[in-house]
């Protein structure tokens, strides 16, 4: 059977992953979360005291990366592909705010996306893939044969970040969670290398008021179309 790559690229907290992982499962597909990847480079850079508040050290980054192995591994518990940072899952510990409040910074340096860029066309080599990220329509696989661009009101984001956050850390602020959205929003729409921009061939979901069945149901047609 026909396989296809799925770009779907969008701002953050639209629910990306979420729709991505339901429709890997349904088509059989492999789930690749690239902002995850961008996450651990940026807890590994936290822990080797290269980014804080006050600082960052690019250059040191960039001379340790061949110090970063990053791999995936499917999880059947949880049904999709856990992100490993040299050898440790560090898949829940790269959601905190912390590490959200210093990815945009991470994601900026060019040699970082020229590795991760690389490592992503690998894992999509085979088709059969849902990547998704930033760049991926426009940079990572620009012949993908599905692009889709999600955005939500910077409201709706914001509520569905904190929602998710508080319930692991209950002193989590609302105002805090809104300020990173609008901030990451910032950066990742400026950046000198690879700016968060719709490709002009995919398709826009403004999911603000749509329920995750009617996200799921459009994907999928879309989907169908592309595989006839
Ligand atoms: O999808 P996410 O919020 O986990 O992504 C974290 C950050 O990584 C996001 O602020 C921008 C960056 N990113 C990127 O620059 N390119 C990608 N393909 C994926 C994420």
């Amino acid at each position: 059977m026909k396989k296809i790559t799925i770009a779907i690229d969008g701002f953050s907290s639209t629910g990306k992953s979420t729709l991505a992982k339901a429709i890997a499962k349904t088509l059989g597909y492999v789930y690749i979360d690239t902002g995850a990847m961008y996450r651990a480079v940026t807890l590994f850079s936290m822990r080797k005291g290269f980014i804080d508040a006050k600082h960052f050290s690019s250059e040191k980054l960039i001379e340790s990366l061949d110090e970063i192995q990053l791999h995936f591994e499917y999880n059947g518990e949880r049904g999709f592909a856990e992100v490993y940072l040299n050898g440790e899952n560090v898949e829940d510990v790269i959601r905190s705010l912390e590490v959200s409040k210093f990815v945009s910074q991470i994601a900026e340096v060019k040699e970082v996306r020229t590795k991760l860029v690389q490592q992503q066309q690998n894992l999509g080599k085979a088709k059969g893939v849902v990547m998704d990220g930033r760049d991926i329509g426009t940079v990572v696989f620009p012949d993908a044969e599905l692009k889709v661009f999600m955005t939500a009101s910077t409201d709706v984001r914001a509520q569905r970040r904190f929602d998710e956050l508080v319930v692991k850390d209950p002193s989590v602020i609302y105002e805090d969670v809104y300020t990173n959205v609008v901030e990451r929003d910032r950066i990742d729409t400026t950046r000198k290398d690879s700016p968060l921009v719709k490709a002009e061939d995919a398709v826009e979901l403004d999911n603000s008021t749509m329920s995750r069945e009617e996200q799921y149901d459009l994907l999928l047609q879309l989907v169908r179309e592309r595989l006839k």
